[in-house]
């Protein structure tokens, strides 16, 4: 039987800026499975990044939330922040251990369970490296390994892969979904790529534009031991694909809303 690791109940998030209220979010019910991979999709400012916000409890204290939520249950969470970069005066060591340090963690223990995941994720022999020597694949793959180093039960994502280029990025999508398999984390990914979103996830969630809703849920139904590449030529992740760009355009991206992607 799946349980609930993460629920929201009509949840609306407003924040105040300049005595301004900005509603970000609006009556999002929505239930994540403990290990489940699911993922956000919805237009720039729809409230993508704040609900993960609410998830990992960073909702500061002006922000006026109504409705409830509920994390309880989860021991760690690991969240890569939007637009979050390695630290360039580090070494791809202490870059990742950088969690550890924080927690206390012995430099001796630090190294060892570093070095053991640089290794599993194929990056041994980078470690006295510095970012700027690294490709963005293999960057992205150490700030995967810094989200994870100390074992989270829940992985929030936040449009990790949008500065890779398609090559690159289909790479890295493959291996988070090995993470994920590996793992057995509940993984949560904020993507502006519809099909970054059907290959790797289990359910996917599209957002209006702000404030923030639910307009569909989409179950996809393509097996966990898939290839993020391969999967794009099965008919069903076509589908599921067709299904998605139609529900986008005439839920999302109305033309009378001004934004539009049909040619008129
Ligand atoms: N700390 C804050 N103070 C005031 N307004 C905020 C704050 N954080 C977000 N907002 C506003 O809330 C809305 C939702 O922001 P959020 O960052 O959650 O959107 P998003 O869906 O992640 O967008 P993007 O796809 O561009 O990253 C936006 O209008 C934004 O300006
Ligand atoms: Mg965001």
């Amino acid at each position: 039987m799946s349980v609930p690791t993460i629920s929201t109940h009509n949840l609306s998030i407003s924040y105040w800026s300049k005595n301004k209220r900005i509603e970000a979010l609006q009556n999002v019910s929505l239930t994540i499975n403990a290990g489940e991979f699911v993922s956000l999709i919805g237009p720039s400012g729809c409230g993508k990044s704040t609900l993960l916000n609410v998830i990992a409890g960073l909702i500061n204290s002006g922000t006026e939330v109504n409705g409830s939520f509920n994390i309880s249950g989860i021991k760690e969470i690991g969240y890569l922040f939007q637009k979050q970069t390695l630290l360039p005066w580090r070494t791809v060591i202490d870059n990742v251990t950088a969690p550890l340090e924080i927690r206390g963690v012995s430099r001796h223990e630090r190294r060892k369970i570093a070095l053991a995941m640089l290794e599993k994720y194929g990056l041994s022999g980078f470690e006295n490296s510095f970012p700027r020597e690294l490709s963005g694949g293999m960057q992205q793959r150490v700030l995967l390994i810094r989200t994870l180093i100390y074992q989270p039960d829940v992985v929030l994502l936040d449009e990790p892969l949008s500065s890779l280029d398609a090559q690159t990025r289909a790479i890295v999508q493959d291996e988070f979904l090995r993470v994920w398999r590996d793992t057995g984390c509940t993984f949560v990914l904020v993507t502006h790529d519809l099909d970054e979103a059907i290959a790797l996830s289990q359910r996917v969630f599209l957002l209006s534009a702000r404030p923030g809703k639910i307009v569909k849920e989409f179950q996809i139904d393509l097996p966990p031991e898939r290839s993020a590449i391969a999967i794009r030529t099965d008919p069903k992740f076509q589908q599921i694909q067709r299904e998605m760009w139609s529900e986008l355009t005439t839920q999302v991206l109305q033309p009378d809303r001004g934004i539009s992607l049909l040619k008129t």
